[in-house]
């Protein structure tokens, strides 16, 4: 496995594979890897010849007072974990390598979906999400590239944007990977006491009980989403929404829809937990 951190040899190896007639599968990662990210790069052995996964942890994507300095960064045992699972490359660019100047000056500008759900409660995160993995792909050009279910939201931005703006790459949604307790995998679970970590379950539980009502006809959102609510906030989480949209484009769900997604975001304790269902009626 080799590990590339400039554009340019990155974009020297790839041309390598162009002339081998070698497929490329991409994975975006900002490192501190566990089973949900491998998940992603077992989809992308399945896809292509070769598979280039980049840990870079992005900060035109943070918020003022979120964890960018403390963000968990693990790279010796995430290179470790993909060289095991068959990886090729890890491209782990430095900040001043993707962003020279002390400003980037272009962004992609998501539409008014980056105002909504986690995008109320991180002004600008969709932007410096759908800027950075624009850069990444324009320097990878891969023919695939995987994205967790995990993160809906952003998983919806960047086939959006993908579409829109004409990127010869195919989008590959993977499922979510979680705990045997149903708690999604995330670096972020890493800042959970003990305690915390016993109750974090409740949010998966929570999406698992409106599925259950929604599939039984129940098409009170409003009411399904607000018990969840309260049942979180009970046993001290801090909500910051629970909602039904449509799987496909996000839009408020309306009672006859058929396909739909709940999604989620709380605090329990430090870390801020996101997660989400799709249900098919
Ligand atoms: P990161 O949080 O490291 O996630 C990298 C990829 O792994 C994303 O596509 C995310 O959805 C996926 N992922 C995380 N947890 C998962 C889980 N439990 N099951 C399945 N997939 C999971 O998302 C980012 O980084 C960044 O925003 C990035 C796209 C790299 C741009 O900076």
């Amino acid at each position: 496995m080799k590990i590339i951190t400039s554009i340019a040899e990155l974009r020297a190896w790839r041309k390598t594979l162009l002339v081998a007639g070698e497929t490329l599968a991409f994975v975006p990662t900002m490192g501190n890897l566990h089973e949900g990210h491998l998940a992603l790069v077992a989809a992308a052995r399945q896809h292509a010849r070769r598979v280039v996964v980049s840990i870079f942890v992005n900060p035109l994507q943070f918020g003022q007072g979120e964890d960018y300095l403390t963000y968990p960064r693990t790279f010796d045992e995430d290179c470790a974990k993909l060289e095991a699972a068959g990886v090729d490359v890890v491209f782990h660019p430095s900040v001043e390598e993707l962003y020279p100047r002390t400003e980037q000056r272009y962004k992609v500008e998501p539409p008014a979906i980056q105002d909504e759900l986690c995008g109320k409660f991180r002004p600008g995160h969709f932007r410096g999400v759908a800027t950075v993995v624009t850069k990444l792909f324009n320097i990878v050009q891969s023919e695939y590239a995987m994205f967790g279910k995990k993160d809906y939201q952003q998983l919806k931005v960047i086939e959006g944007f993908v579409a829109d703006l004409d990127f010869p790459v195919t989008i590959v949604p993977v499922d979510t990977g979680r705990a045997d307790d149903g708690l999604a995998l995330s670096s972020r679970n890493g800042y959970l006491t003990p305690e915390e970590r016993a109750e974090a379950p409740r949010l998966y539980r929570n999406l698992k009980q409106i599925e259950s009502s929604l599939k039984a006809g129940d098409s009170d959102f409003v009411k399904l989403t607000e018990t969840a609510r309260a049942d979180l906030e009970n046993h001290g989480w801090r909500v910051d929404y629970v909602e039904i949209r449509t799987a496909q484009t996000l839009d408020h769900a309306r009672p006859g829809d058929k396909a739909l997604v709940v999604l989620a975001a709380a605090r329990l304790g430090k870390p801020r937990l996101i997660d989400n269902l799709e249900v098919s009626l």
